[in-house]
């Protein structure tokens, strides 16, 4: 541990994890956490869902009350921009002017949404990303007053819980997506199917394979017209963009760190400078599990990261091993995926889909690579165990009549404890 101590640039899910993971290994050092946001670290996953209903407040989003900040002795600076890093005299340099030296450096920036490159995406009002709680804010606002006509543009994990909570809210909400199937980044075709059958049944419009040419709008530069490959038109006053994300990797190209979709790290998520980290949905990493270097975008990856970067600079070189797992809510879908299901050449279905509890295992060169559940949060806790510790499971013994996932994951130790 040096005398200049830690510096964290974003306080986003990832920053907070590792500034309280390394006081909760014990280190001493001095602590900042730098966040261009003017508010206490929060969670982003209820603002795309209960947060734009009502049933989330502002305060429930909060990781950690202010108190915990004095009491772990972090030091937070919250509503400011880290504008440059000098590794060679290893500072960074604030927007405000201020300088904050350190020992190692944590780069957890996260990533923005987006946009539309399309004639009156930038111009109009009425057309707003998700990214941020102020986002939020915004889009709650609108989605409170009343009934509107809402286009959702993108049909990742933004743009379905956006249209899932619009619905309810009992909006007017078409769906508009690029490619041929929702969710095609994460979700197998079954699952992309049973979730838009989903909004269908609620009265969504989804529109498939479909692009987005031009915003058009009223004289006062108001969104009031989606136009559709050049040809059709559909009216909206309020337009959700969900097309993905950007690392923000602005900092680490400046200090000329090796960047490419994503801050490139090792497997203990260290960069080409050593005194220098990356993790979250910045950080581009060796997976074990994907068997190539991937960026991943969620809560456990972050917090995950986290403890890996915290012991890494308290000198425990543990590498990033984590199994992946990811959550939805639409309707009263709950989703969950454990592992990675992409580039599965296999996939089996077990339970009832058409009643809502259901599971998707995936298989890659008969291995299994991940399992995506709905309402069926047993197989989804199992699956991360058995994709842990790398238990065997095939898509033979899964296709057996009367296949449960627990009695499978019972069977070794009752051959031990039998042994
Ligand atoms: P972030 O949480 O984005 O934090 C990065 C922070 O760094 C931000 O505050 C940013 O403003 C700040 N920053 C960037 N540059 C600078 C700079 N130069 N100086 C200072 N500060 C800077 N994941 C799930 O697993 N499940 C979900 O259900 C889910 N729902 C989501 C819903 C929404 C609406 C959104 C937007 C995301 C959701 N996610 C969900 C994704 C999840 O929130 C992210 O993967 C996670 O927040 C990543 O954490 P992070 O620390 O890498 O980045
Ligand atoms: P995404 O990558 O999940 O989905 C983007 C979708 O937009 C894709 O289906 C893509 O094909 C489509 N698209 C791209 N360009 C398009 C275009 N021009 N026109 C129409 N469709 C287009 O990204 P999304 O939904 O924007 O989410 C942003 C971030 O928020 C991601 O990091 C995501 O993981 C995170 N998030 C996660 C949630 C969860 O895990 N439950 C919930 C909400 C957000």
């Amino acid at each position: 541990m040096g005398p200049r101590g830690v510096v964290v640039i974003g306080a986003g899910q990832g920053g907070l994890d590792t500034a309280a993971a390394l006081r909760a290994r014990g280190y001493r050092g001095r602590i900042t956490l730098v966040g261009d946001e003017p508010v206490l670290p929060y969670q982003r996953p209820p603002l795309s869902k209960g947060f734009l209903t009502g049933d989330t407040s502002g305060a429930d989003l909060e990781l950690r009350p202010r108190a915990f900040f004095a009491a772990q002795d972090i030091d937070l600076v919250s509503g400011t921009r880290a504008a440059r890093i000098d590794r060679e005299r290893r500072t960074v340099l604030l927007e405000t002017g201020a300088t904050l030296p350190y020992d190692s450096l944590v780069l957890a920036t996260g990533a923005r949404p987006r946009t539309l490159p399309v004639p009156g995406a930038g111009s109009l009002s009425g057309v707003l990303t998700l990214r941020g709680l102020a986002d939020a804010e915004g889009l709650r606002k609108r989605l409170t007053g009343p009934p509107r006509r809402l286009v959702v543009v993108g049909a990742g994990f933004i743009g379905l819980e956006v249209a899932a909570t619009a619905r309810k809210l009992g909006h007017e909400v078409t769906v508009v997506e690029a490619q041929s199937r929702a969710l095609a980044r994460a979700l197998t075709p079954a699952m992309s199917s049973r979730l838009v059958a989903e909004h269908l049944g609620a009265g969504v419009r989804v529109l498939l394979g479909r692009e987005v040419t031009a915003l058009w709008g009223s004289a006062a530069g108001r969104v009031e017209v989606v136009e559709l490959d050049g040809a059709e038109r559909v009216a909206a006053d309020l337009v959700v963009v969900g097309i993905g994300v950007l690392p923000n990797t602005e900092l680490a190209s400046l200090a000329e760190l090796q960047v490419g979709d994503g801050i490139v790290v090792d497997a203990h998520l260290r960069t080409d400078d050593p005194d220098v980290y990356a993790l979250g949905d910045c950080a581009r990493f060796p997976s074990p599990h994907a068997g190539r270097h991937i960026r991943l975008e969620s809560v456990q990856n972050a917090s995950d990261q986290a403890k890996v970067v915290a012991a890494g600079i308290c000198g425990d070189r543990v590498p990033y091993t984590a199994v992946p797992w990811f959550w939805s809510e639409q309707y009263g879908l709950r989703l969950q995926i454990a592992g990675l299901t992409a580039g599965h050449d296999e996939t089996v279905t077990t339970g009832d889909p058409d009643g809502g509890r259901f599971s998707v295992f995936c298989f890659r060169r008969g291995r299994l690579t991940g399992v995506e559940s709905v309402n069926r949060p047993a197989d989804h806790g199992i699956a991360r165990r058995l994709l842990a510790s790398g238990t065997e499971l095939t898509a033979d013994e899964v296709r057996q009549p009367g296949f449960d996932l627990k009695t499978h994951a019972r069977r070794p130790q009752e051959r031990l404890s039998h042994a």
